[in-house]
């Protein structure tokens, strides 16, 4: 048998009150990691499932902060450095994909939000996180971008800018900190149902239209990112980094091609 054993490990999993960080905050628990909740607004939902951990797991660890506010996420490292005690693995997930809106009708306020939540939010928690892992010489950060890093999506330009970006940022921490022995990766998912885009997929139109740019003709589920953050973040992955791995059903293979040029 192939282990998987994250006992041991401390991890920090950003926007785990629901969606995707939940569910990868559930599964690095099931693989042994002690885990780290974080939420912003969400405070009863992170108390949710830190209680489903806490079925399993004896120790899960709760924390609040606004993630686009240096203070507020240099705080937060403090007390997870105080109450856990160091930092093996950070799941740079917290993000909003913002208002459809296209560029020239465009809020700049709201434009620099998402870009503040999605690039400086995992950027200051990189920041924080390297501080913890340089150290100790031994650390894993991944960062949820999204297939829009490669695809361009009308009416969500700072999203996709935000998500490109922080794949720029993953590949540049990445050769900063080989040598420390930590290894930085993105994952891109496609579309996954979670609440996030939970207006389309329950919309049996916005559902046969998504599944039509998915050669596996289906959603994902947010489990199947879970598993690979486990993979990535175990030491089966070793030998990865600076990278993105996209779990999308294949939707960045130009669906539209299967029918001819
Ligand atoms: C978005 C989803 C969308 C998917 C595929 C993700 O990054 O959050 O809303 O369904 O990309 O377009």
């Amino acid at each position: 048998m192939i282990p998987i054993d994250l006992s041991n490990k401390k991890a920090l999993v950003t926007g785990s009150s629901s969606g995707l960080g939940a569910q990868i905050a559930k599964y690095l628990a099931k693989a042994g990691a002690q885990v780290a909740i974080h939420y912003h607004k969400e405070e009863k939902e992170a108390q949710d499932i830190a209680n489903d951990i806490m079925k399993e797991q004896t120790k899960v660890d709760i924390f609040q902060a606004d993630i686009s506010d240096i203070t507020q996420v240099e705080k937060l490292f403090k007390e997870i450095n105080e109450k856990m005690g160091g930092l093996d693995i950070l799941v740079n997930n917290a993000g909003i994909d913002g208002k459809r809106v296209y560029c020239v009708d465009s809020d700049p306020a709201e434009w620099e939000n998402v870009i503040k939540i999605n690039l400086f939010g995992p950027y200051y928690c990189a920041k924080e996180a390297l501080k913890i892992m340089i150290p100790q010489k031994s650390g894993v950060i991944i960062q949820i971008t999204s297939v829009h890093e490669f695809i361009p999506w009308s009416g969500y330009s700072a999203y996709c800018c935000s998500k490109s970006a922080l794949s720029m940022l993953t590949k540049t921490l990445a050769q900063e900190v080989a040598d420390d022995n930590i290894r930085v990766i993105s994952v891109a998912p496609g579309a996954i149902a979670t609440p996030i885009n939970e207006k389309v997929w329950k919309n049996p139109l916005g559902l046969t239209d998504l599944e039509n740019k998915i050669p596996m003709k289906r959603v994902g589920k947010s489990e199947e990112v879970a598993n690979l953050v486990v993979f990535l973040t175990s030491d089966l992955a070793s030998y990865i980094t600076g990278t993105t791995i996209p779990i999308d059903g294949g939707m960045l293979i130009y669906p539209d091609f299967r029918h001819g040029g």
